[in-house]
């Protein structure tokens, strides 16, 4: 199965001039890749980006978020339309950044429902927010898959991608780095989940992703746990370091 790369550039970079040089350098760097590429920039950049992006197999653009609404007065917001409108062949959803500032776990379930529907592909994030002796941790992420894949029939889940990612692990506030070990576990158990909820055969295609502190020192041993794919903050914003990774899931297939 091809392997995965989502780059989430977050609210970077500052300027369209350096959004289109990073661009530049994955197309470079992604050519002739045995890996798929999506890469999520700012709104802002999509169209832009996209115009540079025409007829490659390889690489497509993602949205980061959208309004739930339609049309109508919304200051400030932006539709799934736009996103698509403007190149997007996938969107994020879920990702714990936006959970912080409020979003629901039916909010993001009915963003889903809509992303599909629109023949969008969703990378729908998940995650706990954080670690416990107990492991309730695994009761809350049974929850949230629950509650986020609620009323998604089968016949979506061509479009669709999971990425794991514990909040406690994400960004320049994370409070630690998930084991490959650890990775095993939560992998078996989002499977699990996806097997009772739509069968075996099913479950065995969707793919599962891994975010969270991913750089190139690492990303070796978290590949070796079978997992699809990496979604990248920090570490797609700098060249050398996201080429590396690139080496390593290229070189692990
Ligand atoms: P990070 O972010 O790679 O910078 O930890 C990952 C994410 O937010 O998805």
């Amino acid at each position: 199965m091809k392997k995965i790369i989502v780059a989430n550039w977050k609210m970077n970079p500052d300027s369209l001039r350096e959004a289109k040089e990073l661009f530049a350098f994955v197309k470079k760097k992604f050519k002739k890749s045995k890996t798929q590429i999506i890469v999520c920039p700012p709104a802002v950049y999509l169209e832009s980006l996209n115009n540079l992006n025409q007829k490659n197999k390889n690489i497509f653009l993602g949205g980061q978020d959208f309004f739930k609404e339609e049309g109508d007065s919304w200051t400030g917001k932006l539709s799934l339309k736009m996103l698509k409108n403007s190149g997007a062949k996938f969107c994020l959803l879920g990702h714990s950044e936006l959970v912080a500032l409020g979003e629901s776990d039916e909010e993001i379930n009915f963003k889903l429902k809509k992303v599909l529907k629109e023949r969008v592909k969703a990378i729908l994030c998940v995650g706990e927010k954080e670690r416990d002796i107990n492991g309730d941790y695994f009761s809350y992420l049974e929850k949230q898959l629950q509650a986020r894949l609620n009323g998604v029939g089968q016949a979506f889940l061509k479009n669709l991608v999971i990425a794991y990612e514990p909040s406690w692990a994400i960004g320049n506030k994370a409070k630690g780095i998930l084991e490959p070990e650890e990775l095993v576990q939560m992998k078996i158990f989002i499977k699990r989940f996806l097997s009772d909820k739509y069968g075996s055969k099913k479950a065995e295609t969707i793919k599962i992703l891994y975010g969270g502190s991913v750089f190139a020192k690492n990303a070796e041993v978290l590949l070796e746990t079978g997992i699809d794919g990496f979604l990248l903050g920090r570490a797609s914003l700098k060249e050398d370091e996201f080429a590396k990774i690139l080496d390593i899931v290229n070189g692990g297939e």
